[in-house]
């Protein structure tokens, strides 16, 4: 094996090994093995002094180079080592309600808020617009503008609470849909967090106020392959690795076609778990493209503008990710757990 070509192996194996570290001792032996005096890299440096001058110079830099190069993926390997642990720590931290806790001291925010808050910052980074719109709504902005007909059967899957001047509660942030489309000028995207309310009989995975974000890209020629990307990139985001997603088909009249997305589970990588419960997926949002119906509504012509939408659950998010098994703890006003996530 030539000089060249030993360089070239040593890096390859060390990329390879790299990817199946996932502890900081055993990285920090990478490091020795391959980075330090007595290392493979330093063992080939050594070997080049007996080179000819032009050698030298080109298998001088392409050594450097490969080390400089497992630097930077060690220093990578490192830190995303240390996020995972923290987000073990985290979600390992199962909420025990009876544990004794001390509510004195100064309040903090609601876990809703923090996991809130690092979805719009990763949807910023996209170039989506945070929008707000009311928690009471009229019948036209929840249901018509959105395709459910006056006597439309999907209307009673979201039933709700009404005023007495014949408005609501709105059932979806979906009803922030018809009014972006209505207030900003194409193309755009946004997403939509807020409360939203339903007349739900109310136990451990049932609220009758919960919390959505809407999300909305609107643009020429935006098709399945964009929707598909952007919640790749969410899901990249959120959990810090490449993740596989699925379409099924799901029905919602304010989008044709309709999905529900779903990611391969991260924790059996899709060979099935109590997580996934042997599925090997797990459920992460209803979407689609929005439909032509929704575009008109808006006063825009479906032969020009196309568009997917989105409406992920924020509380079964953050029930996931801190392993909390009841809903109704969220809007308990109960310190003992708010205090947990000071
Ligand atoms: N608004 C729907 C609900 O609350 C969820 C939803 C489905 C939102 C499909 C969307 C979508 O934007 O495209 O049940």
């Amino acid at each position: 094996m030539s000089l060249l070509e030993e360089i070239e192996k040593t890096y390859e194996v060390a990329c390879k090994e790299l990817e199946s570290i996932s502890g900081l001792e055993d990285l920090e032996k990478f490091r020795t093995l391959y980075l330090g005096k007595k290392g493979s890299v330093q063992s080939i440096l050594k070997k080049i002094g007996s080179l000819s001058i032009e050698e030298k110079k080109t298998i001088g830099q392409k050594a450097n180079t490969v080390s400089q190069q497992l630097e930077e993926l060690y220093s990578e390997r490192k830190s995303y080592i240390k996020k995972l642990k923290m987000e073990e720590q985290i979600s390992g931290e199962i909420f025990d309600s009876l544990r004794p806790v001390d509510i004195s001291g100064s309040g903090s925010l609601h876990p809703i808020t923090k996991v809130r808050e690092e979805v719009e910052d990763i949807f910023v980074s996209m170039g989506f617009q945070i929008m707000d719109g009311p928690e009471i709504e009229t019948d036209y902005y929840n249901f018509g503008a959105l395709n459910f007909t006056e006597d439309h059967p999907a209307r009673d899957m979201q039933d709700t609470f009404y005023t007495e001047d014949g408005n609501l509660l709105r059932t979806h942030t979906s009803a922030i849909q018809a009014r972006a489309l209505k207030e900003l000028k194409p193309p755009f995207r946004i997403i939509a967090p807020g409360r939203v309310f339903r007349y739900e009989e109310i136990d451990a995975s049932h609220e009758n106020t919960f919390n959505q974000v809407e999300g909305m890209v609107v643009g020429k020629d935006i098709s399945t392959a964009s929707l598909i990307y952007t919640m790749d990139q969410l899901l990249t985001q959120i959990f810090h690795k490449k993740t596989t997603v699925r379409l099924r088909p799901g029905y919602f009249p304010f989008v044709e076609p309709g999905f529900e997305l779903d990611f391969q589970c991260m924790v059996c990588n899709g060979k099935g778990c109590s997580v996934c419960k042997q599925s090997g997926w797990v459920e992460l949002l209803p979407c689609g493209l929005i439909h032509p119906n929704v575009l008109k509504a808006g006063g825009l012509d479906p032969e020009i503008w196309t568009g997917f939408a989105f409406g992920l659950g924020l509380d079964r998010l953050v029930m996931m990710r801190y392993g909390i098994n009841d809903i109704r703890y969220f809007n308990s006003g109960n310190l003992r757990f708010l205090k947990k996530f000071a």
